[in-house]
């Protein structure tokens, strides 16, 4: 009897996960640079081009990287959602388009955000771990964005 049920079970659980995946999101990438990208906005050195890009890019651009494991729902679902609100809150791809104002805040968030180990966000490098910083990575961001951020405050 107890079998038979959790067989129930199982063939309910399957036929569920073979079904979600047909519920693809929409995939974020639009594979150019924008004349709003922060690059055209402050001055940011290949090398610390390429930490963003590993690590932050996925959420806060308009380009994420898909491996396959994000074609495999839930996962994807997760990964799309973290990509609206992570370029709700900051687009790299955007940057240009915020007041001066807003710019110098998100930079001085950027640095506090590395700081404080807040990101990238911790269910993110769980399967990312490519994208973790060592710490060589993250002095190097916290100090790109300090200087970025006065070099538009001295602009004016
Ligand atoms: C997995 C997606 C993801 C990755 C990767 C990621 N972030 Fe985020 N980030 C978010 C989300 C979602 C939020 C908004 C919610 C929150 O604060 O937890 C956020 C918020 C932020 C904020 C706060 C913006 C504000 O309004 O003040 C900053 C700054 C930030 N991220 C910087 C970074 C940097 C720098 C990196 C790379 C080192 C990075 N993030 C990597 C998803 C991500």
């Amino acid at each position: 009897m107890r079998k038979a049920r959790l067989k129930k079970t199982a063939f309910v659980a399957a036929t569920i996960f073979a079904l979600i995946q047909f519920v693809q999101p929409a995939r974020n990438q639009s594979g150019q640079v924008l004349d709003t990208d922060i690059s055209k906005k402050v001055s940011v050195p290949e090398g610390v081009q390429s930490i963003l890009s590993k690590s932050c890019y996925d959420c806060h651009s308009n380009s994420t990287d898909y491996p396959w494991y994000t074609y495999v729902q839930p996962a994807g679902w997760l990964m799309a959602y973290h990509v609206r609100n992570g370029k709700e809150k900051l687009n790299f791809s955007d940057f240009g388009s915020y007041t001066k104002r807003r710019q110098e805040s998100k930079l001085k968030s950027i640095a506090s955000q590395i700081e404080d180990d807040a990101m990238p966000l911790f269910s993110y490098t769980l399967m990312h771990a490519n994208a973790r910083l060592s710490p060589g990575e993250k002095d190097a961001i916290v100090n790109w964005a300090n200087h970025a951020r006065d070099s538009l405050s001295s602009k004016n």
